[in-house]
């Protein structure tokens, strides 16, 4: 299903030569070499590995320095990836422990036929998968809310919502608001147009785009491995760089995927594409509240009430919040928000500001408005947005359901 990313890391070129003619063996396997010792490994280097689906390194447990290299090595462990030391043939007992209490997976004696390191890391990659994938089921599963963010019209800020009010759900605590109170997603479903990814400096992600290609559905692994996560803690599934077409994803794959999310996250926060596609179905029979954003001109105030019949027409029960953007919340109602909210029938909860410096800062940054400009209006509308939402929809773990 997903490809497999393995670094071997050794400075001898005997052993490269063998381990890497025997990995390439591997289905679907991207084998690439750091040539160094693991103790000489630079910063960069270290950092890098995390983003390898496993991590092979020659080693002399004997050797001090590696087992601190080592160790230094599987601290930024990501989950799922995985650290196997080759080292030479017969290995004692407690030069075995202290690999692992380094942190790593298993050990493999050096030389080993091509077959056996093959298998072995098959069963190593299908065993993590499945440790992976059941770590969200039962005690561990959560059950997250979601949100799905939709746009009345084009441009009208409904990616500038989605993004800041996942920001906000992370619910930092702590003096300096570094640790996230939540585990929250940001999902860009505007597969061909999302903006996502830019508005928080992240990299185009292929996730997505592999996702509409091949057609599986994908587990907690595949989702861990084709996330982003920010500092804050804040996780995001980006639109690719290339062209998906809309309709080679199916209703099935997105169902399973936000399913699986929501097993994983608090809050799961989802950024609507403006077409009405074939798998808008299984997002919106999961979806715990549908936020349209739109401003009060009259054509998108038309579209909001289009968008919410359509809606409407299949899922009766779903909640609809209509968030207006460019407007602070009014004393009063003027008679044209008077009338919009008839036509509509509904209550405008959320108004947020038109503030074009900070909208406009927080891009130009590639980072959210609590970060660049907290103290603007638009910045405050999102999180007293958030605010309430926080408190109509409590964090809850599975096992607590009824
Ligand atoms: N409240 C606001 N005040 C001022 N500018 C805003 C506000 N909200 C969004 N913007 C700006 O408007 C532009 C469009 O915003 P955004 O991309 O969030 O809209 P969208 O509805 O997702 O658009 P698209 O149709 O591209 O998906 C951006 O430059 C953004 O910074
Ligand atoms: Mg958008």
């Amino acid at each position: 299903m997903s490809d497999s990313s393995i670094l071997l890391i050794s400075a001898d070129d005997e052993v490269a030569t063998n381990v890497t003619s025997a990995l390439e063996k591997i289905e679907k396997a991207r084998v690439s070499r750091e040539s160094s010792s693991v103790s000489q490994l630079n910063g960069a280097a270290v950092a890098m590995a995390a983003d390898h689906d496993v991590v092979i390194f020659a080693t002399d447990p004997s050797n001090a320095a590696d087992l601190t290299a080592i160790e230094l090595l599987t601290d930024q462990r990501k989950p799922g990836t995985i650290y196997l030391a080759l080292t030479d043939g017969d290995l004692p007992l407690s030069k075995a422990r202290a690999l692992s209490r380094a942190g790593v997976d298993d050990v493999l004696p050096y030389p080993l036929s091509n077959d056996e390191l093959v298998m072995q890391v098959n069963e190593m990659l299908a065993k993590k998968r499945a440790e992976f994938t059941e770590s969200f089921s039962g005690a561990g599963a959560r059950n997250g809310h979601l949100f799905a963010v939709q746009q009345a019209r084009g441009g009208v800020g409904a990616t500038t919502i989605a993004v800041n009010l996942a920001d906000q759900l992370l619910n930092r605590k702590g003096a300096f608001k570094k640790e996230a109170g939540n585990k929250v997603v940001i999902v860009d479903f505007d597969l061909q147009f999302g903006t996502v990814g830019d508005f928080l400096d992240v990299d185009q992600q292929e996730g997505l785009l592999q996702l509409a290609s091949e057609n599986f559905i994908p587990d907690a692994m595949w989702i861990e491995q084709s996330m982003t996560r920010l500092p804050s803690g804040l996780a995001v599934l980006a639109a690719p760089s290339s062209f998906v077409p809309l309709e080679a994803m199916q209703p099935a794959q997105i169902e399973g995927l936000i399913k699986t999310l929501k097993t994983m996250f608090d809050y799961v926060v989802v950024d609507l594409p403006r077409a009405l596609v074939n798998w808008i179905e299984p997002v919106l029979a999961e979806t715990d509240q549908l936020l349209i954003v739109t401003d009060m001109t009259v054509p998108a105030v038309r579209a909001t009430r289009r968008l919410m019949e359509f809606v409407l027409a299949d899922n009766a029960q779903l909640p609809i919040e209509v968030v207006i953007n460019h407007e602070k919340k009014p004393m009063i109602l003027r008679e044209h928000h008077r009338e919009a909210a008839k036509a509509l029938d509904v209550t405008f909860h959320y108004w947020i500001a038109h503030d074009p410096k900070a909208a406009r800062e927080a891009v130009d940054y590639g980072k959210p408005l609590s970060e660049v400009s907290a103290r603007s209006d638009i910045a405050k509308g999102i999180a007293l947005m958030a605010k309430s939402i926080l408190t109509a929809f409590p964090k809850e773990r599975a096992e607590v359901r009824v």
